[in-house]
């Protein structure tokens, strides 16, 4: 038994943002709040999307404060400005942070105005601001999750809030809008999208609504990134990985995330890597360790990123996985090993221990036990060059 929890309404493809107007006269009986960064404004993105709200500029509130992985105070200033105001729809626009923020921000004035009361899974009673997600990337699935990921600067680490209250009424998902990524960060946020497919697909957790989802992200990922990071205005490209990404979304939200996940946060929360490379890095590791239970299922995914795996033995087979995810990282940019991440040798151990310290929430979905001694031994690989 398992349960599939989705946004209600999900626009996809290009010019969908047009579908903006409708969205909001649906919602016309006060005003609506934009969450967003500066980023976005200095990109020319959210003037495109206030003129598709059909609204003057005057009628709409612009929340534009958002900062790279967002803290628990962030989120609760944001909530404050909801609390204080009536409005009758919320709109995130951007990457994972604003899209985060705004999820919070959507719930916090009916739930008590604090995040710490909310974190973990099914806190939230009551529903929140009906929220209208927009990204602008193409790799956190935030838009069509039921988590929000809040960095915690107390404990050192970041935390989630899982619930079904979260997951946006409307989404739009309009890849004109990443066409003006830089490279490096569609390589990134696009790596983030693979890991989402893979953790998905594998977790103990999962199901098999959430594997289709998960397929179709790894194999629109394998066939699109390449050129999407070569060249950023291949509409085609965009298209296939702003799918990718939701699907990706989708995916972990109803399947779950596994050990790639827990074991990179240490090289974000400590060494600030940004969020996609990170779990990329530990990727072809983490799935080289997990496969030796697993021969049939990592062959499977050799198979959806593209790699042949006819006249192998399941050993060899399940292998392609990890030599198929790090050829995809090297076809965009980005080496699988710390080393090349400006991580030293010396440093290796401590953040290894540090990761099995913070990743317990997630060990458990992981398809194969880890130890403290096996998440050693994985962080020695991924600097052994
Ligand atoms: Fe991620």
């Amino acid at each position: 038994m398992y349960s599939i929890l989705t946004p209600a309404w999900i626009e996809m493809g290009s010019g969908s943002l047009a579908s903006l107007e409708e969205i909001v006269a649906c919602h016309d009986t006060g005003r609506v709040l934009i969450v967003t960064d500066k980023g976005i404004c200095q990109a020319g993105i959210l003037d495109r999307v206030v003129k598709a709200t059909g609204k003057n500029a005057k009628d709409l509130d612009i929340f534009d404060r958002v900062l790279p992985n967002p803290d628990i105070s962030a989120m609760e200033a944001c909530g404050q400005v909801v609390e204080s105001n009536d409005y009758a729809l919320v709109i995130g626009l951007g990457g994972g942070s604003p899209l985060d923020v705004a999820k919070a921000a959507s719930v916090l004035p009916a739930n008590g105005g604090k995040i710490s009361p909310l974190l973990g899974r099914g806190m939230i009673k009551k529903p929140g601001v009906p929220l209208c997600l927009i990204p602008t990337t193409s790799g956190t699935g935030s838009e069509a999750t039921q988590a929000i990921v809040v960095d915690d600067p107390e404990s050192g680490t970041k935390k989630a809030i899982w619930d079904r209250h979260v997951i946006p009424q409307v989404v739009i998902v309009d890849p004109y809008l990443t066409i003006g990524m830089p490279a490096s960060l569609t390589a990134d946020t696009g790596l983030d999208a693979l890991v989402h497919g893979i953790e998905a697909y594998t977790a103990r957790t999962t199901n098999p609504v959430a594997q289709a989802y998960a397929r179709e992200c790894i194999q629109l990922i394998a066939r699109h990134l390449p050129r999407a990071v070569k060249d950023g205005s291949n509409l085609e490209a965009r298209s296939g990985m702003s799918l990718a990404a939701t699907l990706g979304g989708l995916a972990i939200s109803n399947g779950g995330l596994g050990a790639i996940h827990g074991l990179a946060y240490p090289l974000d929360t400590v060494k600030h890597i940004p969020h996609g490379r990170t779990v990329a890095i530990m990727a072809p590791w983490v799935v080289d360790y997990n496969r030796v239970d697993n021969e049939e299922t990592y062959t499977r995914i050799a198979r959806f990123l593209g790699e042949d795996v006819d006249n192998l033995d399941s050993r060899a087979a399940s292998q392609k996985a990890v030599s198929g995810i790090i050829n995809l990282m090297e076809s965009v940019g980005v080496s699988p090993y710390l080393t090349e991440h400006g991580i030293r040798s010396a440093e290796v151990d401590d953040l290894a221990k540090e990761a099995f310290r913070v990743s317990q929430r997630l060990l458990p979905s992981n398809p194969r036990k880890m130890a403290e001694e096996d998440v050693l031994g994985i962080y020695r690989t991924a600097a052994s060059r």
